[in-house]
């Protein structure tokens, strides 16, 4: 595998390839790499003709100073993990490769109201660094298509939105979410559970089933949900929404419209997200 750290470096390498008509994969990360971030180094393996994986913890994206400080990072083991999925290139670029002109100039469009519900309110600001990332990482990476999981569905649709208004030409893809045995979504934070947390997490899953199957209103399902979060002695509800999948409103009554339950849950000081389909 080929590792860069300098995007000058790197773009001129995949010119070179491009001659070559290979088509360029791109899954951007910010490490810690578990199954789930794999299953998008296959998915783009098997689409295209060379996979381009990024490693950067993004500062502008996150909310809280203390989240960035601890989210988790292992550089090597990541680089080990990348090889064996036989990934070609493994981009790890330094702050001033990614923000030239310093971190506090972000991207602003309007992102016709994707960005403003669920992870938006709850986490003011996180997709003005997310579309800003990728915006640049797409403009030095320059993908024929890129891979996105599901469990960040609402950063899919924004960034979906983000090529649109920015008239980028690249295919993103969505990939299924990727589950441990007990149900629990994979994530870069399930490193930081202890072993109690870990055992527990599954019940955020579970909760999602329950109010999937419970034969209801979208009201009767939102009031399980926060009832059984209520009656965790682990856990606090962030948010719980079902929302059209297309627009992200919030859903009043089932609709034909694909729809989609989304939650955010504290186990400790661990914020974990997890979605489901609802009826598609
Ligand atoms: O999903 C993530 O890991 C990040 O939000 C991304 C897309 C790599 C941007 O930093």
């Amino acid at each position: 595998m080929n590792v860069f750290t300098s995007k000058t470096e790197l773009a001129k390498f995949l010119d070179q390839e491009r001659i070559k008509d290979k088509n360029i994969g791109f899954v951007p990360t910010m490490g810690a790499l578990h199954q789930g971030h794999l299953s998008l180094i296959q998915e783009s393996k098997k689409r295209t003709s060379l996979t381009v994986c990024s490693i950067y913890v993004n500062p502008t994206q996150f909310n809280v100073q203390s989240d960035l400080k601890n989210y988790p990072r292992n550089t090597a083991k990541d680089i080990e993990l990348l090889d064996a999925e036989n990934c070609d290139v493994c981009f790890l670029p330094s702050t001033n490769e990614i923000y030239p002109n310093g971190v506090a100039k972000l991207l602003n469009i309007d992102l016709g109201g994707l960005d403003k519900r669920m992870e938006g309110k709850h986490r003011p600001g996180h997709f003005d660094g997310v579309v800003t990332v990728v915006n640049n990482l797409f403009k030095i990476i320059n993908p024929d298509i890129a891979f996105f999981g599901e469990k960040d569905f609402q950063q899919l649709a924004v960034i979906r939105k983000m090529t649109q208004v920015l008239n980028i030409n690249v295919e993103i893809t969505g990939c299924p979410i990727i589950r441990d045995p007990g149900g629990l979504a994979m994530s870069s934070r399930n490193e930081m559970l202890t072993d109690q947390e870990w055992l527990a997490a599954p019940f955020i899953h579970n909760t999602l089933l329950e109010a999937k199957d419970l034969n209801g209103t979208i009201q009767e399902k939102i009031d399980l949900v926060i009832k059984q979060f209520e009656n965790h002695a682990l856990f606090t509800l962030d948010y719980f929404d079902i929302a059209s999948e297309r627009t992200l409103k919030p859903s009043i009554e089932e609709s034909s419209e694909a729809q989609r339950a989304f939650i955010a849950a504290f186990i400790g000081n661990i914020r974990l997200i997890d979605n489901i389909a609802l009826n598609n």
